[in-house]
């Protein structure tokens, strides 16, 4: 059995599937399962992360736990993630965290949470990736009402994931045994930057879309609205800045872990491109 958080997720949500299309048994976590809308045979029970006891009933017979942290606040991460960590491992032998690169800087929530799955006694495989493709989703609703994209940092170069890569790694790291104690950096086959994206998008829904830059300040007060966090915002901020002068990485651990090369942005677009008709 493995136990899937974050199961109605980007990441959660393609690899319920991908599990649920293997056959293996999946338990997905969900604070609402009547509205989780997972495939049919799926198990889905309640339980909330920020409860860590909410968990306890649900680990009988699981092997592996994916683990996704919900809060960018690392105050709650250092309150919670110890006791969430620990009450995965009294049971569950094996934990798949979808960290961050971030996590290299050890005060950050991604950071306290993989310390919090290394001292759980679990093993454990962390999985590092760079920003998700279905980050630009947030531009869905000005791509519907016109054709301009304002948004701050056109030039930021990124290596952006399709969840679908993440979750087939994620995948591997749950029922084989090759990635414990790995931190796998995880990108997108190249880097493209942001006004390119959203070209990348008109092209898959048959228009001409255009950047407009948005000022940092204002770009501030939108993300940190959407965020509920104005730490984070800055933090987004200045690594899209960062990323202008210098592109994102680009990893290859994707072919390596599944054996095809990652998705590239385009792919995405069209694969969701529906989102933004
Ligand atoms: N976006 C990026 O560029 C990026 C890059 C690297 C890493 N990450 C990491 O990826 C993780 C998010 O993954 P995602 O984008 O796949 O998720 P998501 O689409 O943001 O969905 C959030 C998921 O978390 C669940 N959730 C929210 N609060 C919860 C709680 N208190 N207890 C239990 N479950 C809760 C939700 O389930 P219910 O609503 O059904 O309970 C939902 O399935 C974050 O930790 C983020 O740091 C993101």
């Amino acid at each position: 059995m493995i136990l899937v958080t974050g199961a109605t997720g980007t990441v959660g949500r393609e690899l319920v599937s991908i599990l649920a299309a293997r056959g293996e048994p999946v338990r997905a976590v969900s604070r609402n399962p009547a509205a989780a809308g997972l495939p049919a045979g799926v198990e889905v029970v309640a339980a909330d992360l920020t409860e860590p006891a909410s968990l306890a009933p649900h680990l009988t017979g699981v092997h592996a736990a994916f683990l996704i942290w919900p809060s960018t606040d690392p105050v709650l991460a250092r309150r919670l993630a110890p006791e969430v960590a620990r009450t995965l491992a009294a049971r569950v032998p094996r934990i798949v965290y979808l960290s961050a690169p971030g996590a290299e800087q050890p005060e950050s929530f991604w950071g306290i949470v993989e310390r919090a799955v290394e001292e759980s006694g679990a093993d454990w495989a962390f999985l590092r990736p760079t920003g998700f493709a279905a980050n630009t989703l947030a531009w869905a609703d000005q791509i519907r009402a016109g054709d301009v994209v304002r948004w701050p940092y056109g030039g930021a170069a990124r290596s952006l994931i399709h969840e679908r890569d993440i979750a087939e790694v994620a995948a591997a790291a749950l029922t084989t045994d090759g990635h414990l104690g790995a931190r796998h950096l995880l990108s997108g086959p190249a880097t493209v930057i942001q006004e390119e994206q959203v070209r990348a998008i008109g092209r898959v829904i048959g228009r001409e879309l255009r950047w407009a830059e948005m000022p940092r300040d204002e770009a501030h007060a939108m993300l940190a609205g959407a965020f509920g966090d104005a730490a984070f915002a800055d933090a987004a901020l200045d690594g899209w800045a960062a990323f202008v002068d210098r592109p994102e990485q680009v990893t290859t651990t994707v072919e390596s872990v599944t054996g095809h090369p990652a998705r590239p942005y385009g792919q995405w677009a069209a694969d969701h491109a529906d989102a933004f008709r």
